[in-house]
């Protein structure tokens, strides 16, 4: 029999110790609770000693998240073993986490303490934690920069003691991947050679790995402690901790699932990794809320670029096979929706595909009549290009014809030091029912010219919402264009975009503002018909 790979989560510990984080009792609940739900065996509530505010988190971790074990941190002293027991013991399954630092440098500076009082520290730490609870972790802190035999011998004091868990932890984020291997399998050795062999094979006995990113290799070291035999990984979700932060537990787990295959030939027997890893996205997105820590895009697993698929060979690669450019099925970490973006890079297949997924049936004529447009009037223009920039061409190419509003004056007063609020006046011509004019009064220049449009068509504020409005210079200095986009949807539900154009960022943004208009009054009357038929040119 082979133990499980035990996830120990320290987000609501080591990651609160990111600089600039504070998590309050409610959200640090919510963490626990959405750990739990991932599959986390065992949840680091905090560190009681440190203050109230902590002790009263753990306690409510404790009593209220059900089936992970709830561990709570204490310096290897009587009083904070002590309080670290009042804080954790209402909870189901318990676990005191004592450490001490076993390397010279902290021996010396920070402890200055000799070997032998730190060996005898250590040992009466785990022995005290053990009267209160029956699990008990015991680290060597800066284990990585510890004399190996020095820490041969406290690893085998405790385990003599009765700590079931050892954590090793590369404090300082200072190892490498072959460094860690030895390090582990030579304590691993150690430990068999003591007798603890089957121990260690049937779980009651585990080595634990806790990285610090420092040289970024926290989630290389951790791998690389799990083929040297170490059966309990601890880490963050978003990989948030001290400095550089600690191993990302998403970016293990997934390492270890999509690898299996090699994990396990390496350690000759299944790995078995219980994580609910639709959970990930989500959990990492409510971490990256309540720290107020922002994810980056291109992070791995969990980066909101992690399976975003731009460059046309790649487009074309995963929508023909997703494998070919995805090595994890992005659903099967939490993410939902489409992995195609549009951007500067993208292809036909890419348009196509974006198309037929919102319903149009067409052929290569009309796909290469949307790419050069798309090419000629969006590509460049757009940072960030949402699909109803290119349904809007479609639409431009069947329908403009039928588009009903041109704007034919517009006059727009913004005065500064005045206490008068901006104001816009407009004239549209709409061929149905003749000229419109009407005024707007707004925030800003360009918020009065659009309620000014608004109302001269006769749209109420509950009838369409302004979902995206973004200005961009093209091109710089004097010369340099306005470049307006707009998003809108109508109350039934529908989108449409516009772009719009001009030395001056009002009339920009009033023809882009129109131009998404002609575009929702045309999609309503005739986009059924046409999405009806195969459109050809
Ligand atoms: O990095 C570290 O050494 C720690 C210990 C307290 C486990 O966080
Ligand atoms: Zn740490």
């Amino acid at each position: 029999m082979h133990p499980k790979i035990v996830f120990f989560d320290t987000t609501l510990r080591d990651g609160e110790q990111s600089p600039g984080v504070s998590l309050n009792l409610k959200q640090k609940l919510e963490i626990g609770k959405a750990l739990a739900e991932l599959g986390i065996d065992v949840i680091e509530a905090g560190f009681p000693i440190t203050s109230p505010g902590d002790f009263e988190a753990v306690k409510k971790l404790a009593e209220e998240v059900k089936g992970p074990t709830i561990a709570a941190l204490a310096r290897a002293n009587q009083k904070d073993i002590e309080v670290a027991w009042e804080a954790i013991k209402g909870a189901e399954k318990p676990r005191i986490h004592t450490f001490i630092a076993t390397s010279d440098i902290h021996l010396k500076y920070k402890l200055k303490k000799g070997r032998d009082q730190v060996l005898e520290m250590a040992r009466e730490a785990v022995k005290l934690a053990l009267k209160f609870c029956p699990d008990v972790e015991f680290s060597a802190e800066d284990a990585t920069r510890s004399d190996w035999d020095y820490l041969a011998q406290v690893v085998l004091e405790v385990v003599k003691a009765g700590a079931t868990t050892i954590n090793i932890p590369d404090t300082v984020g200072y190892t490498v991947p072959q460094e860690y291997f030895r390090l582990i399998r030579f304590l691993v050795e150690k430990l068999i050679d003591a007798g603890y062999e089957e121990d260690l094979k049937n779980g009651r006995l585990r080595l634990s790995v806790h990285c610090h990113n420092d040289l970024g290799l926290a989630v290389a070291n951790s791998l690389s402690a799990i083929l040297a035999g170490a059966t309990q990984i601890e880490g963050t979700i978003n990989g948030i901790g001290e400095r550089a932060g600690n191993a990302a537990l998403e970016e293990v787990v997934m390492a270890l699932k999509t690898r299996k295959d090699f994990f396990s030939k390496e350690l000759g027997y299944e790995l078995q990794v219980d994580i609910d890893t639709r959970k990930i996205v989500p959990t990492s997105q409510l971490v990256s809320q309540y720290t107020g820590m922002p994810i980056q895009p291109n992070k791995a697993i969990v980066g909101a670029n992690a399976f975003a698929h731009e460059s046309g060979i790649h487009q074309h690669g995963v929508i023909c096979e997703r494998t070919t450019y995805e090595i994890i099925n992005p659903e099967d970490v939490g993410w939902t929706g489409s992995a195609i973006v549009l951007g500067k890079h993208s292809g036909r297949h890419a348009l196509a595909f974006k198309l037929r997924s919102r319903g149009w049936k067409f052929d290569d004529k009309v796909l290469q009549e949307v790419f050069e447009r798309f090419r000629n009037e969006v590509k460049d223009v757009l940072r960030k290009i949402d699909d109803e920039y290119l349904e809007g061409i479609l639409l431009d190419i069947f329908l403009e014809d039928s588009y009903r509003y041109a704007l034919t004056s517009s006059q727009v007063i913004s005065v500064f030091g005045s206490s008068l609020r901006p104001f816009a006046q407009v004239e549209i011509e709409d061929k149905k029912e003749g000229k419109k004019v009407s005024i707007g009064i707004g925030n800003g220049p360009i918020d009065a010219a659009f309620k000014a449009v608004a109302r001269a068509l006769g749209y109420s504020e509950s009838s369409l919402k302004l979902i995206d409005f973004h200005i961009d210079a093209l091109g710089g200095g004097s010369e340099a264009e306005g470049i307006c986009g707009v998003v809108v949807e109508s109350k039934e539900g529908l989108r449409t975009a516009g772009l719009g154009k001009d030395g001056d960022i009002v009339i920009a943004s009033l023809k882009a503002f129109l131009k998404a208009l002609n575009r929702l009054e045309a999609l309503k009357e005739k986009g059924e018909e046409l999405k009806a038929k195969e459109l050809t040119l």
